[in-house]
């Protein structure tokens, strides 16, 4: 009777199945679970295969070979080495990269700050203008909402395909509106729908007309490398396809290596034209004198090359693949046919995406809540955390284990036919 799609159910039918489903509810609510599915971020067996990152360097000789010294001050953005790698993660040359801090958060925030306070490349400050806007594709992440929220920058949702941004739209808003200033794009593995922007997609972003100079894509590839298969997603190289329309300046690329070795102590990079690169510098140097350029080194030393990342991403991929089979394998086997929800199926990255029937997802989270388990707030993935239509969830596979993650994803699943079953009844 379940696979019927709930829609067709009649009224005693669907009564006499939810009647059955708050009985299996209540068992769960009485285990007193305490799981998480909210957090993006890596389990501890992932942080422990980077281990090596603690010993390879421990002393003076280990740090002689580069040049600045990275004990000292200097290398504003960042050692030769790093650049290299970097450049060769993210198919760019080393004069395209400034690496940084910890966090590519930091590095878009300050983007976004010097573009109010100083402008872009002589353009003016986005401060001083009456309106300034960002396109942002939906359901997408959290903080980078956060920061058009913190400098006052109204959003605009624009709807997500699966092959990427509604490109109709983006084009509408970009080409017609000067106080469009940006896009957020997190092109692979998007957060959190696990999307990978098709090369049409990407060839529209760089064929953009803007309306304002000083107009910019805000490209996070944070998860260039974050494959769970062999075969992983290709994502074209939105600079090199902005080069080819003289359009160079146009687009900010974003990464680090948080989820490939450890979170708040990785190596994050920008890369972009040299031009914004000159422009960007103008302020950073009164910001500060260099980054932590003994970390860079750590990270080159202990990765080596790109060979390096891409073998030590299979040994995420072997810890993380498991986790999203078995979230994926339960939401198939519970859900689907039932007309009440769907999902995304990435092939890589942190997250999946799930819609359930609308007007069901604050309700689905509560009953996730009153049972122990705590998923990603509701309507998170949209400005201003409104989804319209409160039918998103994101899943966060990678932190619990194989047996929790069991566990949450059928109550998961039985609390969005729940919720579809309270919504059918009215
Ligand atoms: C799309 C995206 N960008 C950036 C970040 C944060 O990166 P970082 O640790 O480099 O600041 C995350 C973390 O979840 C993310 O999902």
């Amino acid at each position: 009777m379940e696979k019927t799609p709930y829609m067709s159910l009649s009224r005693e039918a669907a009564a006499e199945l939810k009647t059955e489903l708050e009985k299996k509810y209540a068992a769960y609510v009485s285990q007193g679970l305490k799981l998480d599915m909210s957090r993006g971020k890596p389990a501890p067996d992932q942080l422990d295969i980077c281990e090596g990152l603690f010993t390879v360097i421990s002393k003076n000789g280990d740090v002689s070979d580069v040049s600045p010294d990275v004990r000292n001050y200097g290398g504003l953005d960042g050692i030769p080495q790093m650049k290299a790698l970097f450049a060769d993660m993210l198919g760019v040359s080393t004069s395209e990269v400034v690496v940084g801090g910890n966090a590519s958060l930091s590095m878009m925030f300050d983007m976004v700050s010097r573009s109010v306070t100083h402008g872009v490349m002589g353009n003016t400050p986005w401060c001083k203008l009456d309106e300034v806007k960002f396109l942002c594709p939906v359901p997408g992440y959290d903080r980078h909402f956060g920061i058009c929220e913190c400098f006052g920058i109204k959003m605009i949702p624009i709807s997500m395909t699966k092959n990427g941004p509604d490109m109709e739209a983006v084009k509408k808003y970009v080409e017609n509106d000067e106080s469009v200033k940006g896009i957020w794009c997190v092109p692979k593995y998007s957060n959190p729908s696990g999307i990978t922007y098709s090369d049409d997609v990407v060839r529209a972003f760089a064929a953009l007309n803007p309306a304002a100079d000083d107009f910019r894509i805000f490209w996070d590839n944070a998860y260039c490398v974050h494959d769970l298969y062999d075969e992983g997603d290709k994502l074209l190289n939105i600079l090199d396809e902005c080069k080819k329309n003289g359009k160079a300046d146009m687009v900010y690329i974003f990464a680090s290596t948080s989820k490939i070795s450890f979170p708040g102590a990785g190596v994050a990079v920008m890369a972009m034209s040299e031009a914004n690169i000159a422009a960007a510098k103008k302020v950073m140097t009164y910001q500060m004198i260099g980054p932590d350029k003994i970390n860079q080194l750590r990270h080159v030393k202990y990765f080596k090359n790109i060979d390096g990342i891409t073998a030590h991403m299979k040994k995420h991929a072997a810890l993380i693949g498991p986790k999203f089979r078995m979230v994926l394998d339960t939401l198939d086997r519970e859900l689907s046919g039932l007309g009440i929800a769907e999902w995304t199926e990435p092939n890589g990255g942190y997250f999946i995406s799930l819609d359930v029937m609308k007007g069901t997802a604050k309700r689905v989270h509560k009953l996730m809540a009153d049972a122990g388990v705590v998923m990603t707030g509701c309507g998170a993935t949209f400005p201003y955390g409104k989804d319209p239509d409160d039918t998103n969830l994101r899943i966060a596979p990678t932190y619990p284990s194989v047996d929790e993650l069991k566990t949450a994803s059928e109550l998961l699943c039985l609390c969005t036919k729940l919720a579809a079953l309270e919504k059918i009844l009215g």
